[in-house]
């Protein structure tokens, strides 16, 4: 795993604990912590990180990653900033990481193995994206999702379906596919309608 995902990793936790709790994850993970962003360094030291951090805030596996994971988008989409200038929306954006952000990553770390991801239109507005990956790191990718959407100001639901059978590649080659699903409950605009009818309601009782 490389570098930049470690730092994205610490900037995440700083901002939701502190510089202490840091030190403290990677002291129970039993890890130096330097990492630098060209580096790679072994998906098991990610794991364990993720590991101590779920043990020291008594949150799940799973949580830990969706928390970071959100966090962690400002900061890995600060690397790319020219690639995201002409996204006004969450949808645009998650339609970029496939064919262009993360193909970016990979003139930038030239050894990265990101995941593929697919996608598919669903009934009611919805898009389906096929994490397809070696890592288990499904609550990741809905972190990063949940974080493009704050980036926009929308409010996503989003739904993993997890693999059938894990054991079993995919046409992409990878051990697995899992499905999100993400809809768009609200946008900042609708928000702002709805926060002025509530505003008007309540003026129209005094
Ligand atoms: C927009 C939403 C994004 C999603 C959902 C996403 C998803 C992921 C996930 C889940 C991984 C973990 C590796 C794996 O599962 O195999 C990953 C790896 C990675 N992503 Fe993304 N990503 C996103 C955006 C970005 C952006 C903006 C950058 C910009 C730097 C980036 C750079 C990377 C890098 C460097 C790796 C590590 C690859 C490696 O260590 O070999 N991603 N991505």
């Amino acid at each position: 795993m490389k570098g930049v995902v470690f730092n994205a990793a610490e900037a995440a936790v700083v901002e939701l604990f502190d510089e202490d709790t840091w030190d403290d994850i990677l002291d129970a993970a039993g890890v130096d912590g330097v990492y630098s962003s060209v580096g790679s360094y072994e998906d098991a030291e990610m794991m364990a990180i993720v590991q101590a951090a779920s043990v020291l805030t008594e949150l799940p596996v799973e949580d830990v990653l969706i928390a970071v994971g959100r966090k962690a988008l400002t900061h890995l989409a600060d690397r790319v900033p020219d690639l995201l200038g002409g996204c006004t929306n969450s949808f645009e954006m998650l339609r970029l990481i496939h064919d262009v952000i993360h193909v970016e990553v990979k003139k930038l770390y030239p050894d990265a193995l990101t995941p593929d991801f697919t996608y598919q239109e669903l009934p009611g507005e919805g898009l389906r994206l096929g994490y397809h990956s070696h890592r288990p790191l499904s609550a990741l990718a809905e972190g990063l999702i949940l974080g493009v959407g704050d980036r926009f100001g929308e409010t996503l639901s989003v739904q993993r379906q997890e693999p059938e059978d894990l054991a079993k590649p995919t046409d992409k080659g990878a051990s697995q596919v899992v499905y999100i699903d993400v809809f768009v409950e609200e946008t900042a605009d609708t928000a702002a309608d709805s926060a002025n009818q509530g505003a008007g309601a309540s003026e129209a009782v005094h």
